[in-house]
């Protein structure tokens, strides 16, 4: 609305100022045709606005305007007034103009007041965009950070999980293995035992061989020998150590049989001198069968001695099953 009605204005204007200019200089003719016509008034309202720019230009259009000014004084005078009365309307126009152009000059004062608050908030939140993207930018690299440890835990924790279900596996086989091996151990026949023959001093001679019963029994683990017969009997297949040790005080044969089963696998024998005392001891290695007996035997004219001291002893263990 302004622009249209500057514009316009500015038309108008121009229109005016031309049409003024001309019945100016209709009106400078006029003057210079005749100088009586002033006594008449009428030009002393508008006189003082063109007093300066009618003394120009008058020595220059006297002489050609001469002719025709005359004919034209009348007319001349109906233009003065018309131009007075333009004049008129003009200045009431300029007082308007002048009021919308201090309006106009108002309202792009604030304008640029508030455009210079906008530049200012601008460059603020630019400056707050600028801060907000490097804090960003930071989050995004410690949020990538962050996320690649976390992968790399991941894989870490699966690895120590594989691990665990490895060695939990490898746990139940070795429990498995124990309590195997614990039964195993808990099933082994354990065989052992060890005796001396009496307390009655000397055994033989006799006229016939005569199996030796160890009565006097300290160790029998597994109840394997029987003092009742004499006889020791494998529990289980497997390995046997036996040892015995023969004393004899008369003079003449001291010596003993073994017997495995009903075979005899063993003749030991000494001579004893006239002397106190004599030993000897034989130990033997045997692979038996479950139920395979072995004792020992005094062959006739042989004698042994035993009393309280424990000189003649028997004793055998299993080394190990088979
Ligand atoms: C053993 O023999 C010796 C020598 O012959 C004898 O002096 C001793 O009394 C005998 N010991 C026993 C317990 O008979
Ligand atoms: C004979 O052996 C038994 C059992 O080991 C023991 O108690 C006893 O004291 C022994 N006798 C001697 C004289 O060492």
């Amino acid at each position: 609305m302004t622009g249209q009605l500057y514009h316009c204005s500015l038309v108008k204007t121009c229109n005016w100022t031309m049409r003024v200019a001309l019945g100016l200089l209709l009106l400078l003719l006029g003057l210079c045709g005749s100088g009586a016509q002033r006594e008449e008034g009428g030009l002393g309202e508008v006189g003082e606005i063109n007093e300066v720019q009618v003394t120009a230009p008058r020595d220059a259009v006297e002489e050609k305007t001469e002719q025709s000014t005359k004919q034209t004084v009348p007319d001349i005078w109906a233009e003065v007034r018309a131009l007075r009365d333009m004049l008129v309307e003009l200045k009431v126009y300029v007082e308007i103009l002048q009021r919308e152009n201090s309006d106009l000059q108002t309202r792009l004062s604030s304008t640029e007041r508030e455009l210079l608050v906008g530049k200012s908030r601008i460059d603020q939140l630019e400056r707050e965009n600028t801060v907000q993207a490097t804090e960003l930018l930071s989050l995004e690299t410690r949020l990538t950070a962050t996320e690649n440890k976390a992968s790399d835990l991941e894989k870490k924790n699966a690895d120590l999980q594989t691990r665990l279900s490895n060695t939990e596996r490898e746990l139940l086989v070795s429990k498995s293995r124990i309590e195997q091996l614990e039964r195993e151990n808990a099933e082994k026949p354990k065989v052992a035992f060890y005796t001396a023959l009496t307390d009655a001093g000397y055994v033989g001679p006799h006229n016939t061989d005569t199996t030796l019963k160890y009565s006097k029994v300290f160790t029998n683990i597994g109840n394997a020998y029987d003092p009742a017969t004499g006889f020791f009997t494998a529990p289980v297949k497997g390995v046997y150590y036996l040892q015995f040790t023969v004393c004899g005080n008369h003079t003449g044969l001291m010596g003993v049989f073994v017997f495995k089963n009903n075979q005899k696998i063993i003749y030991n024998v000494e001579w004893k001198e006239d002397k106190l005392y004599k030993y000897f001891t034989k130990s033997v290695v045997l692979e038996l069968l479950a139920g395979d007996t072995i004792h020992l035997v005094l062959p006739s004219t042989h004698s042994v001695f035993d009393d309280g001291d424990n000189h003649s002893t028997f004793s055998g263990s299993l080394l190990f099953p088979l």
